[in-house]
């Protein structure tokens, strides 16, 4: 059952990345603010014909990919265009979300534009059959979703006015930060430069129990005895489950909707647990926000003020804190009727997509040993992996290949890329945390979670990423100069 497991990972960049803002709900209940920035969101709509496959062909067939523009603040005359790299959702959310590039579009004097990554959004290939069968399926790679990008980039310079000579630099969070990493990477005429925020580019070759381990640090230090009591309450289910009236009471307790019955389902609840702390570790923001749930600031300190007993208490007492914990996160508005353990967060918008990447080059090995994370042991087993995905989609991924086309870990030979990642977010278990070069630049920012630098400035932010954003414009300022005395 390693499925489940792999799948919500996938799913976390999803939501991961439409947890860039929704700002505007959660600012709210503290004070006004930046609000007035969200309203000045506007862009253009746009639909550009995109050959289906740019590596062979016989497949001569185009579809429309959707790109979004604002022009507000550009200044023909050397403003740069900031390019976000569409990843695995519909691209109108990462536009209103992606609150830097708004912030810093009129400094920069900046177009911004956003690309829609194939199959998602609006932007299939095959209509509605896109998602159909494997041969409908077979142009959703990464490799393809690059070439839309850099194909569009020309064509943007060559048809719209004052654009020919202007510097692009690629921004996204994420498996968009992977993208414009990438982008630089494969098409270094096509951007000058790449902000890759979050971005685990090497989460196909680290050690697969990384990034929980991450996800357990979190809870380590967000409260006494937190993480332990996390680690222990597993097998206070398995006890507390194994009778008819044990499951009852645990279902009680947790107010589910659907009462638990069966093994099965006690597995479901338990990785739905699972998946819970993964995204609170993600979204550990320290400002109340609503992007997977709405949360209070700092999430993570308050799931843990339920979670500090010692090693003494009953199942019964360690489980209603483990309840009181995950209602923290299901139930911050209060108006949560019952908790249903088929949903941890809303918006996923490309996760049958996300899935199959998954199953063909997007490999990410994951585990856990229950010593150096919190969680059951659950070894890595790519044969069982693949053969879920062969049952899902007819296809089995290859493991390699990742590596192997974009380079692994000897990147050295590229340049002008920044990699920023949180401290808090699991996922920079896969990201470059260190500069490898003076011009691939690793950002860390202390007290951050995932890609908290794209997301809008606010009168939270801690001082690490405020001045993760300044550096960020900095390199943007020094890139387009570079640009410019080597045209
Ligand atoms: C595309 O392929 C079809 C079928 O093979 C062929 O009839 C058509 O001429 C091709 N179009 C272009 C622009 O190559
Ligand atoms: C993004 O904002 C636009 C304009 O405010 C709105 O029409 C659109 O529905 C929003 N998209 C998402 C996914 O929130
Ligand atoms: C762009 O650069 C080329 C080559 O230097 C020059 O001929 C052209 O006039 C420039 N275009 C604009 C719009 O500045
Ligand atoms: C944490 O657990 C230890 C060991 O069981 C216990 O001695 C201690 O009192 C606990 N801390 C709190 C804050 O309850
Ligand atoms: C959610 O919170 C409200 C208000 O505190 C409470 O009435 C309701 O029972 C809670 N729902 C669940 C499922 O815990
Ligand atoms: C629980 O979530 C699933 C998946 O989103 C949904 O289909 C189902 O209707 C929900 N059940 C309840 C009781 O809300
Ligand atoms: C990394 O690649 C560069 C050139 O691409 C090479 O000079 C260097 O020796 C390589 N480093 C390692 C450790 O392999």
């Amino acid at each position: 059952m390693r499925l489940i497991n792999t799948a919500l990972l996938f799913l976390l960049l999803i939501l991961s990345c439409n947890a860039l803002g929704l700002k505007p709900q959660l600012l709210g209940r503290h004070t006004a603010q930046t609000n007035s920035q969200h309203t000045s969101v506007s862009y253009k709509t746009f639909y550009f014909d995109q050959q289906i496959d740019h590596f062979g062909f016989l497949e001569n067939g185009t579809f429309k990919q959707r790109y979004l523009l604002n022009d507000q603040h550009w200044h023909k005359e050397g403003g740069p265009i900031l390019f976000y790299t569409g990843n695995e959702g519909d691209i109108t959310w990462f536009c209103n979300n992606t609150g830097f590039m708004w912030d810093v579009a009129e400094e920069l004097k900046a177009l911004l534009v956003f690309a829609e990554h194939r199959y998602y959004g609006e932007s299939m290939p095959f209509g509605e059959e896109s998602y159909s069968n494997a041969k409908y399926l077979n142009y959703l790679t990464s490799e393809q979703a690059l070439a839309d990008f850099a194909v569009l980039i020309k064509a943007l310079k060559k048809t719209l006015p004052g654009a020919q000579n202007n510097s692009v630099i690629a921004i996204g969070g994420s498996y968009g930060g992977m993208l414009a990493t990438w982008l630089r990477m494969k098409y270094p005429s096509a951007v000058v430069g790449a902000l890759a925020a979050s971005a685990p580019i090497w989460q196909f070759i680290v050690p697969c129990g990384e990034f929980y381990k991450v996800v357990t640090h979190d809870f380590t230090i967000s409260g006494t005895n937190c993480s332990s009591n996390i680690r222990r309450s597993w097998a206070a289910i398995d006890r507390v489950s194994a009778t008819g009236e044990g499951l009852q009471w645990l279902s009680q307790e947790f107010g589910l909707c659907n009462p638990l019955k069966t093994p099965d389902e006690v597995y479901g609840f338990k990785a739905w647990l699972q998946e819970t702390w993964v995204n609170l570790a993600m979204v550990d923001y320290p400002y109340e926000a609503n992007f997977l749930q709405p949360l209070p600031a700092w999430p993570v300190k308050v799931i843990c003020k339920n979670l500090h007993f010692n090693t003494g208490v009953s199942d019964e007492q360690l489980l209603n804190g483990i309840s009181q914990a995950v209602r923290v996160y299901y139930n911050y508005t209060g108006d949560a009727v019952c908790l249903n353990t088929s949903q941890t967060a809303t918006g996923n918008l490309g996760f049958l997509g996300w899935f199959y990447q998954s199953c063909t080059e997007m490999v990410m090995p994951m585990c856990t040993d229950g010593v150096a994370d919190m969680f059951e042991p659950q070894p890595w087993n790519f044969q069982a992996f693949s053969d879920e995905c062969y049952n899902q989609f007819g296809v089995r991924p290859r493991e390699d290949w990742a590596e192997i086309v974009y380079g692994g870990r000897n990147i050295s030979a590229h340049s002008n890329i920044i990699f920023s990642n949180g401290n808090l977010d699991p996922w920079m278990s896969g990201g470059v945390t260190r500069s490898l070069s003076e011009s691939l630049v690793a950002i860390m920012i202390d007290g951050g979670a995932h890609h908290l630098d794209l997301r809008y400035n606010s009168e939270f932010d801690p001082e690490s990423v405020i001045k993760t954003r300044a550096l960020e414009v900095r390199y943007f300022k020094q890139w387009i100069k570079q640009a410019a005395t080597t045209q």
